[in-house]
C-alpha cells in the first residue's frame, strides 16, 4: 500500500508559543530562540488502520513516514537507519525480579542512535535546498552528518573538541567532511562553530537549534511503543543524556502516540549521566526551571560531556511529564558496566550506552525501579571504538 507521505504541518515554539512555516530552513524559534518542533497533522490519520499496517513496511525509521518532516520520497537520504533490535537480557543480578530489555542502536549506521537524527535532518536539509552543513559534536553526531551529508551530496563541516577519540574525526574525513578541532567541551565547540559560521551560509544543525533531528530521535520512540506493545511496554527506560535530543525525542513520539489514542501509558523516562557532569540531574534534584552551566566537566563518555544543554526547559519537561527522574554513576561504574554487557551480554556498548546498565543497578539498589517491573536499556552507541581495558586503566586509582 502507497505510503500516504508526510502529516507536516508547521513549527511550533512550546516557549513562546509562536508558529512557524515549516516550508524553508529556519534555526530557534526567532520570536524567543527555543527551540521550534514539528507539529502533524495528526486528524488526517486513520490511527488503527496505520498502526495495523506497520509491520508490513520496511524495518527502517522510514516506516513512521507519516510522523516524520520529509515530504518528498526523493529527499530520503538512508543508510538503512532505524527498526533497531530489543534485546531480552531476562533478569540481571543486580536488579533481582526486574525484567530487563536492551534496546541496540549499536548496529545503525556510522555506530549510533546519531544516524536516526541526521538522516532525517539530513534529508529535510535536502529537500529545502541546502547545500552546506555544519555541525559542533562529541564525536558521533559529527560522523553521522559526515555519513548522510556524502549520501546526499552536501557539504559537512564538523567541529569537535580536542579530546574526541581520534577515530571519529578520521571517519568524518573519510566521509569527506572537514573537521574543526577546538580546545574544550562541546560547549566551545559550539561557541566556536557559530562565531566561524556566522557569515558562511552554511546551516547550523546543533542538536534542537534545527528542528529535525528530534523528529529523528522521535523513532526511538515509536519503535519501543511498537516492538513492545501493550502489556509489555517498559514501565521506565533509562536513557543516556547529553544534549537531551533523545528524551525529548521519546516524549514526543509517546505525546503524539497518545493523541492518536494508541498508547494507554507513558514510561518513566530516567536522565542518566556521570557524575562529573550532570547538569540535568542536579536540575531534576533541585527543583529547577532550567539547567545551568555544568563547572569542571569530566568524563570517559565523550556523547555525555555536554556541561550546557540548549533545551533544558524541554528535557526537565521530558523527564518530568513522565514521573521519571534523574541517576549519576562514576566513571568507574561506568566502565564496569561494559564489561558486564560485553562479557555477560555479548553486547558491544560504548560509555555512554553501558550507563544506563550501571544506573538499573542503582536504581534497583535504591528501590526507584521495583521488583515486577520491566526496565528498558537505551545503548545509544557501539562500544567498537572503545578498549574496555585502556577504560579500567583510565578509571583505576582513588576517585
Ligand atoms: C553514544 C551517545 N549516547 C548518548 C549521547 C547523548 O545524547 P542526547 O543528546 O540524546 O542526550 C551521545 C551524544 O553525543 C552519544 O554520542
Ligand atoms: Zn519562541
Amino acid at each position: 500500500m502507497a505510503s500516504p507521505g508526510s502529516l507536516l504541518d508547521h513549527l511550533e515554539c512550546r516557549a513562546c508559543c509562536a508558529i512557524v512555516a515549516a516550508d524553508r530552513p529556519v534555526g530557534p524559534c526567532p520570536t524567543c530562540g527555543h527551540t521550534l518542533f514539528a507539529e502533524y497533522h495528526l486528524d488526517r490519520l486513520d490511527a488503527a488502520r496505520w498502526r495495523s499496517g506497520l509491520a508490513e513496511r520496511p524495518a527502517t525509521l522510514w516506516r513512521y513516514r507519516e510522523l516524520l518532516p520529509v515530504e518528498h520520497s526523493e529527499a530520503i537520504t538512508t543508510l538503512g537507519e532505524g527498526f533497531s533490535p530489543v534485546l531480552d537480557l531476562g533478569e540481571v543480578p543486580e536488579a533481582p525480579g526486574v525484567r530487563v530489555s536492551l534496546k541496540d542502536d549499536g548496529g545503525l549506521p556510522t555506530g549510533s542512535f546519531k544516524a536516526r537524527g541526521m538522516a532525517v535532518a539530513v534529508s529535510r536539509a535536502r529537500e529545502l535546498g541546502l547545500k552546506e552543513l555544519f555541525v559542533p559534536s562529541a564525536g558521533n553526531a559529527g560522523v553521522a552528518l559526515a555519513a548522510y551529508s556524502a549520501r546526499a551530496r552536501l557539504h559537512a563541516r564538523v567541529y569537535l573538541p580536542e579530546e574526541t577519540p581520534p577515530s571519529m574525526a578520521q571517519q568524518c574525513r573519510q566521509y569527506g567532511a572537514e573537521v574543526v578541532t577546538v580546545r574544550g567541551t562541546i560547549r566551545e565547540a559550539g561557541a566556536s562553530a557559530r562565531e566561524a559560521e556566522a557569515r558562511s551560509g552554511a546551516f547550523d544543525m546543533s542538536t534542537l537549534r534545527e528542528p529535525y533531528r528530534v523528529e529523528g530521535k522521535k523513532t526511538m520512540g515509536l519503535e519501543i511503543f511498537e516492538q513492545l506493545p501493550g502489556d509489555d511496554l517498559p514501565d521506565a527506560i533509562l536513557y543516556p543524556t547529553g544534549g537531551g535530543t533523545g528524551l525529548v525525542g521519546m516524549a514526543k513520539a509517546f505525546r503524539e502516540l497518545g493523541a492518536l489514542g494508541l498508547l494507554a501509558r507513558t514510561p518513566r523516562l530516567y536522565a542518566v549521566q556521570p557524575s562529573g557532569c550532570a547538569p540535568v540531574v542536579r536540575a531534576l534534584r533541585e527543583g529547577g526551571a532550567r539547567v545551568g552551566p555544568w563547572e569542571g566537566p569530566r568524563t570517559i563518555a565523550p556523547g555525555l560531556l555536554v556541561p550546557a544543554p540548549f533545551a533544558s526547559e524541554r528535557i526537565l519537561e521530558a523527564v518530568r511529564s513522565t514521573h521519571g527522574d534523574g541517576v549519576t554513576l562514576d566513571d568507574r561504574e561506568i566502565v564496569a558496566a561494559m564489561r558486564q554487557l560485553a562479557d555477560r551480554h555479548g553486547v558491544s556498548a560504548s560509555p555512554e550506552g553501558a550507563a544506563p546498565y550501571a544506573a538499573l543497578a542503582r536504581l534497583a539498589r535504591e528501590g526507584r525501579v521495583r521488583q515486577g517491573e520491566h526496565v528498558l536499556l537505551y545503548n545509544t552507541g557501539s562500544g567498537l571504538p572503545f578498549s574496555i581495558d585502556a577504560l579500567e586503566q583510565a578509571t583505576r586509582g582513588p576517585s
